[in-house]
């Protein structure tokens, strides 16, 4: 039987562009994925911002802690440069701009945000990224992901239905039940979870496997073979030829 598998950029199409910047989720778009993995922080100010780490060193030209800098301030450094010279002018996005983004674009593409508040605890973090969930009305598009479990229970517990994705490293033999107690409807995880018997189990209990991260693509057949219904891949241009999925 066929199975339809889809295809998230990671951070964007960050093999080719630097990682969650505007060109790399443009890039991305136009490869045609069915969905976006992007990371979010708070700024001094209170701003949902896109960067994967919590300081800004590797990824911008600047030095210090996202929680450090008021956006205006942090809107300045260079997001490009680190990646190649030619893409100096991207910037950290805030959450919004990539709203914004995707209604000008006219697109439909899935945006799943990780929170990163896994090292750094963002008071207030869940609930700016659900006002603008809502604000924009993108909870039938939006995955809510984090490696803070007790992070996840607060989305539950602020919204009863956007989309929610259990994120987490390794085989975690809990996983299925601490979904269930938030009505997550997937596991976001690695090919480890995806082909163990605890990654079928998950499977039979309804949940989706959404796989981080795939860049090589025996790795992808292996998980399509297993019925994954989502891949996180850096490279989706290395991926797409070897597959039939949804785009
Ligand atoms: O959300 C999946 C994946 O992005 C988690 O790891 O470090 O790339 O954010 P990381
Ligand atoms: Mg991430």
């Amino acid at each position: 039987m066929a199975h339809f598998i889809e295809v998230y950029a990671h951070r964007g199409f960050s093999g080719r562009f630097p990682e969650n910047t505007m060109i790399a989720f443009e890039e991305a778009r136009k490869m045609k994925v069915a969905g976006i993995e992007l990371d979010v922080q708070l700024t001094k100010d209170g701003e949902v911002v896109v960067i994967h780490d919590e300081r800004i060193d590797r990824t911008t030209n600047g030095i210090g802690y996202v929680h450090e800098f008021l956006y205006k301030q942090l809107c300045l450094f260079d997001a490009g440069s680190w990646f190649h010279s030619k893409y100096h002018t991207e910037a950290i996005p805030l959450l919004s701009e990539v709203f914004e983004w995707r209604i000008e674009k006219k697109s439909d593409i899935t945006l799943n945000i990780e929170l990163k508040n896994d090292q750094i605890d963002y008071p207030g973090l869940e609930e700016k990224v659900i006002r603008l969930i809502e604000e924009y009305d993108f909870s039938d598009r939006t995955i809510i992901s984090s490696f803070n479990y007790d992070s996840l229970v607060k989305v539950r517990s602020i919204h009863p239905y956007v989309s929610i994705g259990l994120l987490f490293e390794g085989i975690d033999k809990e996983a299925v039940e601490k979904a269930k107690k938030i009505q997550a409807q997937g596991l976001h995880c690695e090919s480890v979870y995806a082909l163990s018997n605890e990654g079928k189990r998950a499977q039979a209990q309804g949940l989706d496997l959404r796989v981080y991260t795939v860049n090589k693509p025996e790795e992808f057949l292996q998980l399509k073979e297993s019925g994954v219904k989502v891949i996180m891949t850096d490279v989706p241009h290395e991926i797409y030829p070897n597959l039939d999925c949804n785009r």
